[in-house]
């Protein structure tokens, strides 16, 4: 596995944003978006191209597309929803497959409702997108899910990762690359990201 920190200065910016305490439900969701947008751009670039010919203005000109397995996004949810719009503003046409997992606040033990997959993941990449990798429990669950169900080419995309997080998803899944925002400092004694943003959830849908 490795792990990438996108360290681009929009993000850095917007990330800022979203630390604050006092931050409104309208400008996280907002930013939660844009934030899993930027991501996305960064999480594709080595994507295979393939060159052919189209009709142009002034007659035939070579242009490129992109090539090899179509994608499926993998919203976490509840709050791997707030990332969605953002990801398909840059790839629009990609099916996403729906994955419903609760963290136990006591245990934090990750616990499945919802698998709702795509039925060809066998020929997909799927970028999993979820705001919050914090023991790892959630995301190595999907991964588990994916895999059994065809999937040999995951990404992850997380808005902010606990050290923890990305350790419990190397050891289980040193194929899949997670891309993050930013690697923050530690979980404390309840299982939360420090400094982190708090119940990314709730603070998407305006929950507690
Ligand atoms: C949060 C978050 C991740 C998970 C991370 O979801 O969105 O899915 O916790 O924690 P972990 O790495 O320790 O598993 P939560 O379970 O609070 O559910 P929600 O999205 O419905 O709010
Ligand atoms: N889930 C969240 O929403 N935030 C955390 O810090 C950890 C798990």
């Amino acid at each position: 596995m490795s792990i990438q920190e996108i360290r681009h200065p929009l993000i850095r910016h917007k990330l800022g944003l979203m630390r604050r305490a006092d931050i409104s439900t309208k400008n996280f969701r907002e930013l939660a978006q844009e934030v899993g947008s930027i991501l996305t751009y960064e999480a594709t670039r080595d994507l295979p191209l393939e060159d052919y010919s189209i009709n142009g203005w002034c007659g035939p000109v070579q242009v490129q597309k992109i090539s090899g397995k179509k994608i499926t996004v993998v919203p976490i949810l509840r709050a791997g929803i707030g990332m969605l719009d953002g990801v398909l503003s840059l790839i629009p046409g990609a099916k996403v497959s729906a994955v419903g997992i609760a963290r136990n606040e006591e245990t934090l033990q990750a616990h499945t409702y919802l698998e709702r997959l795509v039925d060809d993941l066998d020929q997909r990449l799927a970028m999993i997108i979820d705001p919050m990798l914090a023991t790892g429990g959630s995301m190595v669950a999907t991964i588990d899910m994916l895999k059994k169900a065809g999937c040999r080419e995951i990404r992850a995309l997380v808005l902010v990762a606990a050290p923890e997080g990305i350790r419990a998803v190397e050891q289980a899944h040193p194929d899949v690359t997670i891309y993050t925002a930013s690697i923050d400092d530690h979980l404390d004694e309840n299982g939360y990201i420090v400094p982190g943003l708090g119940d990314a959830g709730d603070k998407i849908f305006g929950t507690k």
